[in-house]
């Protein structure tokens, strides 16, 4: 029986900041930005945008698609999490209109977990065909300003659907994992930014692709070659590019441009102008290449590698299913992009500067460009979110 992704959709605030304004005000050369880091725009949540609200949005137009209360799973991944306690999928449950009977949870492993989930909801299909998972990976990746990481940060989130006899990517039973105790990327507790040894970072997500790559190879007996595209976790997208020119390096190729373009340059264009999304980064990425890939993908296979640092790798596979491009969000997704608003320098500070509020007094905010739902205020310590 096949497991995997039947419907996948993507979302992104309405609002960006161009990276070459963030150059010029931290005084450096944007092409180390649009170049060196390989990144163009990053996508600024307004001030009544959350996790809930990009995950719900995100969902909605699956969930529009298919009978609501066949979804009896919905795991939701997340950094950027709002509560140490309840779970961030209870809101977006409600917000979506979910049944009662469902299992709603949220999962944690910096940017890995919506992978975990994926994983878990897979074989949980297997045991109930007739039902459907919901997987969403939803987060705002914020850096101290004026850090290294700060050109990297971005918003995001992708929701999917898994069910049996998927209608876009059929998931392979072969994986490869690699988990390790380090500190690259964290983020306690009483932070809102998270903390990096960014040089460090890049070194673990690439040993964590060459460990987990040997073992699904091993275990698959798949060579590189039997991989039509490759999707890579995005923390912007040289690194995507700096990871895969290694392993076929490692596996005896030459990374030449043109060969390194085909495998990739699908993939990373929407992470090129929303920046990172941390557990939400590879399946935008799989979105992007499903989207943007002139050739039809049906019937080949995609190598897709998930990175969270802390540090969990996964190296899997799936094969794109004959008619995928029927089923895919591709003109929403493209409307979504063209219709972003700029922002100045700044509009971006404020933004960022702007605290949420802690006092548990009540807080009306002020309505900006969101997608279907918004975070309408918070009272007494309670999130209210709305539907527009
Ligand atoms: N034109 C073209 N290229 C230029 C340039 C110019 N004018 N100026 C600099 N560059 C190039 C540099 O040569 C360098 O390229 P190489 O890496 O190929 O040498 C690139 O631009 C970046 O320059 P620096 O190395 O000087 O950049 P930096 O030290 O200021 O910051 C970074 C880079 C460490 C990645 C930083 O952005 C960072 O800390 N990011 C957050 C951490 C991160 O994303 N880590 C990735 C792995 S961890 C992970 O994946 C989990 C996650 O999501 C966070």
């Amino acid at each position: 029986m096949k497991t995997g992704i039947d419907l996948i959709s993507f979302y992104t605030p309405n609002y960006f900041l161009d990276l070459k304004v963030l150059a010029e005000h931290r005084g450096v050369d944007k092409d180390k930005f649009y170049l060196g880091i390989g990144q163009e725009k990053m996508a600024i949540p307004p001030p009544d945008e959350d996790i809930v609200t990009m995950a719900a949005s995100a969902a909605e137009p699956i969930l529009e698609k298919i009978d609501r209360s066949s979804v009896e799973l919905m795991i939701l991944a997340t950094e950027s999490g709002i509560d140490q306690s309840k779970a961030a999928a209870l809101f977006a449950h409600s917000l979506l209109e979910l049944p009662r009977r469902c299992r709603a949870v949220e999962l944690k492993e910096a940017c890995y977990a919506a992978t975990a989930g994926l994983q878990l909801a897979a074989s949980w299909v297997k045991d109930h065909p007739d039902k459907k998972a919901l997987v969403i990976g939803t987060d705002i990746a914020r850096y101290d300003l004026r850090s290294p990481g700060e050109p990297t940060q971005g918003a995001g989130a992708v929701a999917m659907l898994v069910t049996t006899e998927p209608r876009v990517l059929a998931l392979d039973a072969e994986y490869g994992l690699y988990a390790e105790d380090v500190m690259d990327f964290w983020r306690p507790n009483y932070r809102d930014n998270a903390l990096v040894d960014g040089k460090y970072s890049m070194l673990v997500y690439i040993s964590a692709l060459l460990e987990s790559w040997k073992q699904y190879a091993e275990r698959s007996g798949r060579r590189f070659e039997d991989h039509a595209r490759f999707c890579y976790h995005l923390p912007f997208t040289k690194m995507a590019e700096k990871a895969h020119s290694r392993l076929m390096k490692d596996v005896g190729l030459t990374p030449t441009p043109a060969l390194m373009d085909a495998l990739l340059g699908d993939s990373l264009r929407y992470n090129r102008i929303t920046g990172n999304t941390y557990t939400a980064s590879v399946y935008e990425g799989l979105s992007s290449l499903l989207d943007h890939c002139t050739d039809d993908l049906g019937s080949k296979r995609i190598g897709l590698f998930s990175y969270g640092s802390g540090c969990m790798g996964e190296f899997y596979s799936g094969v794109v299913q004959p008619e995928y491009r029927q089923h895919l969000f591709t003109e929403r997704h493209s409307r979504l992009i063209a219709g972003r608003t700029e922002l100045t320098y700044q509009q971006y500070e404020d933004i960022f500067q702007l605290g949420f509020p802690t006092d548990g007094g009540e807080h009306t905010f002020a309505q900006y460009r969101t997608g279907p739902f918004r975070l309408a205020g918070v009272s007494q310590h309670k999130r209210i979110y709305e539907a527009l």
